[in-house]
Formats: structure tokens, sequence, C-alpha cells
């Protein structure tokens, strides 16, 4: 139970760390975006039998959209890895020649799916939220009753989502979805803003798609029963 709980925050973290592209050096991020790879096949093999059972039991509406965002979400990491080794031009160089490496068609594909990557997984971690937070709450012995626990889970609600909307309007997030060229330096509010707050920002956009898969679960399975 909690070496999964460790897995996924550690999956979280390198992810954040990964779209702070601009805050570290070149050679961290393409470093670390090698060692992801890692703990999402770890992620893939401990989770195998949902691709073993993909063809038995029911699909219901939940599973269905589960499915969905997981697929895209394991296309858009495949896009962003394969486009990160081929732009590379620090640690691994050349590896797939100069005309990938130097292709801005490969760089905008690169900034783009990494941007998808980051908004599917938020939606996946919202889906999956009910059952990791169960195991949070028993593993900390949380009681849920209690009133500061609900004011406390509405305050964090509410912040990720005010934070989330700023942080998509100051990173550009609608137009590096849709593969518009964003100036880093001109045309990047963010960009003014210290690491702090560059990284708090990235965590609450992904918080923000996480509630939306959060409720969108709630609204699914609460209409099934
Ligand atoms: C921030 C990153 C991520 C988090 C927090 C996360 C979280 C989770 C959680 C909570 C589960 C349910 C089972 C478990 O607890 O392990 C799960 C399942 C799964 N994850 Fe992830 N995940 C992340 C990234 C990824 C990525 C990048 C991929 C694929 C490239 C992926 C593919 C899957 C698959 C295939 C399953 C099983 C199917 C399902 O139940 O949806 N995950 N993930
Ligand atoms: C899933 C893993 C990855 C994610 C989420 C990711 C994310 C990002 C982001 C957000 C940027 C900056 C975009 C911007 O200008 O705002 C970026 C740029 C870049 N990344 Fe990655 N990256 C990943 C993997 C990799 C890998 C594996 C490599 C190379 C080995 C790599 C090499 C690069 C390079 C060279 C740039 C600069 C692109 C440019 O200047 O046009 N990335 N990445």
């Amino acid at each position: 139970m909690k070496k999964r709980i460790f897995l996924d925050g550690l999956l979280f973290a390198l992810l954040i760390f990964l779209m702070c592209f601009k805050m570290f050096p070149r050679r961290y991020h393409e470093a670390m975006g090698v060692v992801i790879v890692l703990p999402i096949l770890l992620h893939l093999v401990w989770n195998r039998s949902w691709f073993t059972s993909l063809r038995r039991g029911e699909w219901s509406a939940y599973r269905k959209i589960l499915a969905v965002v997981d697929i895209l979400l394991i296309v858009s990491t495949i896009v962003a890895l394969v486009s990160g080794v081929a732009i590379a031009h620090r640690i691994f160089k050349g590896v797939f020649g100069l005309a990938w490496q130097r292709s801005i068609l490969v760089h905008q594909l690169h900034i783009t799916s990494s941007y998808w990557m980051l908004l599917f997984s938020g939606l996946h971690l919202g889906l999956h939220w009910k059952g990791l937070w169960w195991r949070l709450v028993q593993w900390r012995g949380w009681d849920v009753s209690s009133r500061s626990y609900r004011l406390g889970t509405r305050l964090a609600v509410t912040a990720v989502i005010v934070f989330g909307v700023a942080g998509s309007f100051l990173h550009r997030v609608g137009d590096r979805l849709m593969m518009e060229h964003v100036f880093f330096r001109t045309n990047t509010p963010a960009r003014g803003f210290s690491l702090a707050a560059f990284v708090l920002f990235f965590v609450a956009i992904f918080g923000m798609y996480a509630v939306v898969g959060y409720w969108t679960e709630r609204r699914i399975t609460r209409k099934s029963i």
C-alpha cells in the first residue's frame, strides 16, 4: 500500500520537475526525462492487471472514461519521451540525427505532448482519487468526520482551483495545448515569478484537472448506482 503511494508521489514530483524545464539547467531536464521512464514502467507493471483484464467484465461509464483517459495518457507520455530524446542536445545529443533535433515541429510536439500529459495525469489521478485518498486516510489515521478535516479539504480544493486557473493563464496552457508557439521570455507571464510560485502554479494546474477527474467520477458512479 505504502509503496504504491510512494511511487505515485514520485511520478508526480518528477512530472512537475520536468514541467519546470525553464527553471533548471537543461541537462537535468534531459536526465530526469529519461529517469522518469523507470517509475512509469514500474507503475505499469504494478497495474498490469488493467491491461490483462481489458477483455473481461462489464464496461461501466466510469470504466470507459478511465480507459479513454489512460490511453490518451499513455500516448502523450510516449510522444513526450520520444520527441524529448529526438530534440535533446545536452546528454542525448543527436540520437535521432540532426534533422529531428532541429525540427521546429518536433520541438513543438514535445512541448504540446508534455502539457497534454500533465492534463491527462491530473484527470487520471482525479478518477482514482477516492481509492488513493482512502488508503492515505487509513494509513495516517485521519478523522474524516471532524470539522477541521472537512474545512481543510474545502479550503484545499478552492485554493487548487483559484491557483490552477491563474496558473493556466500565466503559463499560457491553452496555447501550448493547441501547439501555438509561445516565446517564454516575452510571452509567458509566469516567467517573472519565483521558483516556488512557478512550481506551485504547475501543481495547482495538475490539481485542477484532478478535481475535474474526481467530480466526473463522483457524478458517474452516483448515477450508475
Ligand atoms: C502523476 C502521475 C501519476 C499518478 C499520481 C498516477 C496514479 C495512479 C493511481 C492512483 C492508479 C490506481 C492504482 C495505483 O494506486 O497504482 C493508477 C493506475 C494506472 N496508471 Fe497511473 N498515475 C500517474 C501516471 C501514470 C502514467 C504516466 C501512466 C502511463 C504512461 C499511468 C498509467 C496507469 C495505468 C495503465 C493504470 C491502471 C489502469 C487504471 O486503473 O487506470 N499512470 N495510476
Ligand atoms: C515525460 C517526460 C517529459 C516531460 C513532461 C517534458 C516536459 C518539457 C517541457 C514542459 C519543456 C519546456 C516547454 C516550454 O518551452 O515551455 C520541455 C523542453 C525540452 N525537453 Fe522535455 N520533457 C520530458 C522528457 C524529455 C526528455 C526524455 C528529453 C531528452 C532526453 C527532453 C528534452 C527537452 C528539450 C531539449 C527541451 C527544450 C525544447 C526547446 O527548447 O524547444 N525532455 N520538456
